[in-house]
């Protein structure tokens, strides 16, 4: 990545239900969409079922497909299988608590639920990770709160000269 460059995303849908073809995905589509008004390039998109081990291996198959940001929608909340957290906490670098707490203060003002969210940021290898909420509209909203400060994480994260 080179100070000009578009960031490369990618994109992970995580859901039981979704990964089954039960019901369709809304969420990674809409983060797709919201990330190429951003001006990024989206390379990758999968979904996967709410586990641990297979949403580690998307990540991971993402920052070697090139990937300096990922985003997750999905399973950050408090059922039995939301796993996401656990997911990235077992791979990660460095958590930068920051973005989740943003996350959280912004959408609160939007749905009392939002404490639910265990939404974090995380660097894991060379890559800016993000953990958003399931429901399209929150992880979008959730993205647009946190903006500001990606393009300089994922350059840090990807060891690119830059300063604040
Ligand atoms: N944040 C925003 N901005 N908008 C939302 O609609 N939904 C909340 C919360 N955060 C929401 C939100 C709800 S209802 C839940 S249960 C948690 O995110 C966790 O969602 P997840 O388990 O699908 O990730």
């Amino acid at each position: 990545m080179s100070s000009t460059s578009p960031i490369l995303v990618g994109i992970i849908t995580v859901s039981d239900r979704a990964s089954q073809g039960i019901y369709e995905d809304l969420g990674g589509p809409a983060l797709r969409n919201a990330a190429e008004g951003y001006g990024w390039q989206v390379v990758g998109e999968v979904i996967v079922p709410d586990d641990l081990e297979r949403i580690q291996a998307a990540i991971r198959s993402l920052i070697s497909q090139g990937c300096g940001l990922v985003l997750t929608t999905g399973g950050t909340g408090v059922d039995v299988r939301d796993v996401t957290p656990e997911a990235i906490r077992g791979i990660l670098r460095v958590e930068i608590p920051g973005f989740g707490e943003l996350m959280r203060m912004r959408s609160v003002e939007i749905t009392p639920n939002a404490i639910l969210s265990r939404s974090l940021a995380a660097i894991v290898d060379t890559a800016l990770v993000i953990a958003l909420p399931g429901k399209p509209q929150g992880a979008v909203e959730c993205l647009s709160f946190v903006l500001g400060a990606i393009p300089h994480a994922v350059k840090l994260a990807q060891r690119v000269p830059t300063s604040c």
